[in-house]
C-alpha cells in the first residue's frame, strides 16, 4: 500500500529550513517509489518541480524589524546578557533613509531599552535637528545591543554574537546613508583598523550604502573643539542627501 502525504492549504511551518527538509523528503520518497516500479501516483518531472516550488513559496517569510526583534528574544548569546537590564534593539523610522550606528548602550539606554537617551544621546538629538531632521525620521541603533559592564569596550565574542542582528536590521531598513558614530562603529562596519580621525569626513561603502563616519557624541562632550569637524561632516551628509 502506498501512503501519499498531501499538504493541505493550511500547512503551518514557522521554520523555513524545516519546511524545505520536509519537501525534499517527500520529493525523494516519490522518486524512490517511482524508481522501484510503484505506480498509481504522479511522479513526473514537472510535478516534482511543482513540489519544490511549494517549499520555496511557503518558506518565504519577509524579513521585518519585528521578526528580527522576535528572533533576538531574551538573547543569551553572550555574557553581556548576565548583566544587562534591557536589550537595546534600535529605534526610529523603519522607512529611514539615514541610520545612525553607535557603539553600544550605556547606563541610561540599559535602563530604558532606548538607544542614545543619555547625555551623548541628547547631543545626538541636537546633531540630527541641525541637519533638519527629527529623531523619529531616522533610525538609531548600535553595534551591540547590551551594555558592557562599566561601559567597557565590547569584546570580540560579544560583537560576533550581536553584529549579525545589526546586519539584518540594516538589510531590512535599506537606508541610503549610514552615519557611523565613533571609532568602534566605523571600524566594525568597515572592517578596518584605521582610526576615526582618518576615516571621518568622507563617504565609504557599506554593502552599497554610503557610510559616513564621524566622531561619537560622547567624545564631543569630552572634546568640544571637535564639534566643528562633526558639523563639517554633517554638511557633507546633508548635501549628499539632497542630491
Ligand atoms: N553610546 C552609544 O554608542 N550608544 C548609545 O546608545 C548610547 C551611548
Amino acid at each position: 500500500m502506498i501512503l501519499v502525504v498531501i499538504f493541505g492549504g493550511n500547512y503551518k511551518m514557522t521554520n523555513s529550513r524545516g519546511l524545505n527538509v520536509v519537501v525534499e523528503e517527500v520529493k525523494n520518497y516519490l522518486c524512490f517509489l517511482a524508481e522501484n516500479g510503484c505506480t498509481g501516483f504522479d511522479c513526473k518531472k514537472k510535478s516534482l518541480e511543482t513540489i519544490e516550488c511549494w517549499g520555496r513559496d511557503r518558506a518565504f517569510i519577509p524579513e521585518t524589524l519585528e521578526k528580527i526583534r522576535a528572533d533576538i528574544g531574551d538573547c543569551r548569546c553572550c555574557k553581556l546578557s548576565n548583566s544587562r537590564k534591557n536589550i537595546v534593539f534600535g529605534a526610529g523610522s523603519p522607512k529611514a533613509s539615514l541610520v545612525f550606528v553607535g557603539e553600544g548602550p550605556g547606563f541610561e539606554e540599559d535602563k530604558t531599552g532606548e538607544p542614545f537617551v543619555g547625555a551623548a544621546g541628547k547631543l545626538l538629538t541636537k546633531i540630527i535637528q541641525a541637519i533638519k531632521l527629527a529623531r523619529e525620521q531616522v533610525y538609531i541603533c548600535n553595534i551591540i545591543k547590551c551594555r558592557p559592564p562599566g561601559n567597557r569596550n565590547p569584546e570580540p565574542d560579544e560583537i560576533k554574537a550581536c553584529f549579525p542582528f545589526l546586519e539584518r536590521q540594516i538589510a531590512t531598513l535599506k537606508p541610503d546613508f549610514i552615519c557611523a558614530l565613533g571609532t568602534f562603529a566605523a571600524q566594525i562596519l568597515l572592517d578596518t583598523k584605521e582610526p576615526i580621525s582618518k576615516l571621518r569626513g568622507r563617504f565609504h561603502d557599506y554593502k552599497g550604502i554610503k557610510l559616513l563616519p564621524t566622531y561619537h557624541p560622547a567624545y564631543l562632550l569630552r572634546s568640544p573643539d571637535k564639534k566643528k569637524d562633526v558639523w563639517e561632516d554633517m554638511k557633507k551628509l546633508m548635501n549628499e542627501m539632497e542630491k
